[in-house]
């Protein structure tokens, strides 16, 4: 390699979202434009630097992934410092020291850095990379939005208008059948998806994880709905929503309960406490992998663009360790050992609560 020549990996990890080419992009581009920069595409997230698994991205690969949605390199789940595989390995590789490999590989494909795109795991996983020696800088990527240090990630905006138009559909059907319709939208720990969608869609209930909920209250304000002459409700419901009995629970009880329910997952069990507390008849749409697919959105392009130029920017300042944020609606960059091992989940007093509680929407606590 040419001296001087800037060697910098690039990976995509965890769940998949629009913008993540994007900001493969944005890194890319930018720092190819500083001059003396080669730019190394990881495959599969950790799992291809475990596996050796690389190949230069040249203008050619770079061209017209703006707009395209998942990611060029593939993605995996895969989280090295964990004995348990949260992907399958290739059988060479399988049960070795996936650290070792990954800093043999690292050297053997001559990086001078790397640069993570992922969610909370990734950089946790990167933080503890950073500790063994490797120079990382992460972008923060998830439709979750739970990623502590940073306002926003990318693939969030996207995954709000795929949701806001799914409830806006849903409300038609509501409405022609006098039904209650439950949406389920994706986000374990925290309810920032649901938030957003379920308000900008006009959700008559948004049930989040910071806040659980009683399916009494939730009832209530379905029998108020109907006798003000309202025949359909739309309830907004994160997959990590739990009732205020679980929420007493510990963890291992409350596994335990929710496998003994005839429920797929927590959108069919509240649709089942609604009907059988107001006899309303109730539906479920469970929107899933929708919310992760196409094209990014025009805001998120241009985040994930920002996030991807400020990234080259610190790696031409040699700053390292570090993840890229939006803070006070501007770039800026936060610690990985800040990031790593957090969620940014909706704090109790936000706006946003206050807004839809504002607007007569029922959070399922009161
Ligand atoms: O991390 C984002 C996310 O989409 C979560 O909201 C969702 O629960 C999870 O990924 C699904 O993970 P997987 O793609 O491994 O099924």
């Amino acid at each position: 390699m040419e001296s001087g020549t800037l060697s910098i990996g690039i990976l995509t990890s965890g769940g998949d979202c629009p913008g993540l080419n994007a900001a493969i992009r944005g890194v890319a581009k930018a720092a190819l434009g500083m001059g003396k920069a080669r730019i190394v595409g990881i495959e599969n997230g950790y799992r291809g630097l475990i596996e050796g698994r690389a190949r230069v991205l040249g203008s050619a690969e770079l061209s017209g992934i703006l707009t395209r949605g998942g990611t060029i390199l593939g993605a995996s789940r895969e989280k090295p410092f964990e004995s348990r595989d949260g992907d399958t390995l290739s059988d060479a590789a399988f049960g070795l020291d996936k650290v070792g490999l990954i800093k043999e590989n690292y050297r053997r494909l001559g990086l001078d850095c790397l640069v993570v795109l992922g969610g909370n795991g990734t950089q946790t996983t990167a933080a503890r990379l950073e500790e063994e020696g490797l120079r990382i800088v992460g972008l923060p990527k998830t439709i979750d939005n739970d990623i502590f240090g940073t306002e926003l990630s990318f693939g969030f905006h996207s995954a709000v208008a795929v949701a806001t138009e799914a409830i806006d559909r849903l409300h038609s059907t509501a409405s022609s059948h006098n039904r209650v319709m439950v949406i389920e939208l994706m986000g374990h720990k925290a309810g920032w998806l649901s938030l957003f969608a379920g308000i900008a869609g006009g959700g008559d209930v948004i049930l989040i994880p910071e806040i659980p909920y009683e399916p009494a209250a939730i009832a209530a304000h379905i029998r108020r709905r109907a006798a003000e002459g309202k025949s359909f409700s739309i309830v907004v419901v994160a997959e990590g929503a739990l009732s205020a009995d679980e929420a007493r629970l510990d963890k291992k009880e409350r596994k335990r309960l929710r496998s003994a329910m005839p429920f797929p997952s927590i959108g069919y069990r509240v649709a089942s406490e609604i009907e059988a507390a107001t006899g309303a008849e109730s539906r479920v749409t469970v929107l899933g992998y929708l919310q992760r697919g196409g094209v990014p959105s025009p805001y998120d392009r241009l985040l994930a663009t920002q996030f991807g130029a400020a990234a080259a920017d610190m790696i031409a300042r040699r700053e390292f360790g570090r993840m890229v944020a939006l803070r006070g609606g501007a770039m800026s960059s936060v610690p990985l050992a800040e990031v790593s091992g957090k969620t940014r989940r909706v704090p109790e007093g936000h706006e946003l609560l206050r807004t839809a509680r504002a607007v007569g929407t029922c959070l399922g606590d009161a």
